[in-house]
């Protein structure tokens, strides 16, 4: 199956990201459907069912504190024609929870990819151009869980389903 690794945000995070890539210009491509909005902590591809569930239960062992991404800037990536959210500033913690969950996949023998985390979440794909200068609110997200996702392609486009949430905890 193939799965990632991503903070999934609750309904009134999602509201916010979505109105922002509703105001996103028609050359900006294919948005990404309102229930698929997420940010990919350590994309994992093609795992075996075994290294799957070994995965679910190392995520029990990660320690992470809760902490607050505040999405403040859209931009794109012009290679992979990709418009993204991201934080101008993100916590420390981000990056060491992303690093954490890649090693938490080694260790169940999963092959990770060694390119620098990106803070990114993908608005919209098969862009032909820059979102160019888009007004909006800041879009505060505390994070405080993780999830492990399976994402299957359909005809209809990605399906994403939660297989394993877990809480960022303080102490
Ligand atoms: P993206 O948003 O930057 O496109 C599920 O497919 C998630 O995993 C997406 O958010 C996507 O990131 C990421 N992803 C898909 N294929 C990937 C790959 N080959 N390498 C790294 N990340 C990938």
């Amino acid at each position: 199956m193939r799965l990632f690794l991503a903070l999934w945000p609750d309904d009134d995070v999602r509201e916010r990201i979505a109105a922002v890539s509703a105001g996103l210009p028609n050359k900006c491509g294919r948005p990404v459907p309102r229930e698929n909005l997420h940010l990919t902590l350590a994309f994992l591809g093609s795992v075996a069912g075994d290294a799957a569930g070994d995965l679910q239960r190392r995520m029990a062992a990660v320690q992470a504190e809760p902490f607050n991404l505040v999405f403040d800037r859209c931009g794109w990536f012009r290679r992979a024609r990709v418009i993204w959210l991201a934080p101008s500033e993100a916590p420390a913690a981000l990056a060491d929870l992303a690093q954490q969950l890649r090693e938490a996949a080694r260790d169940c023998g999963i092959t990770v990819d060694d390119r620098p985390f990106q803070a990114h979440l993908t608005l919209a794909r098969k862009a032909a151009a820059p979102p160019g200068h888009l007004e909006f609110e800041p879009i505060r997200w505390h994070v405080d869980r993780f999830c492990l996702i399976r994402s299957e392609t359909r005809p209809e486009g990605a399906v994403y389903r939660i297989l394993e949430r877990r809480a960022l905890s303080s102490g």
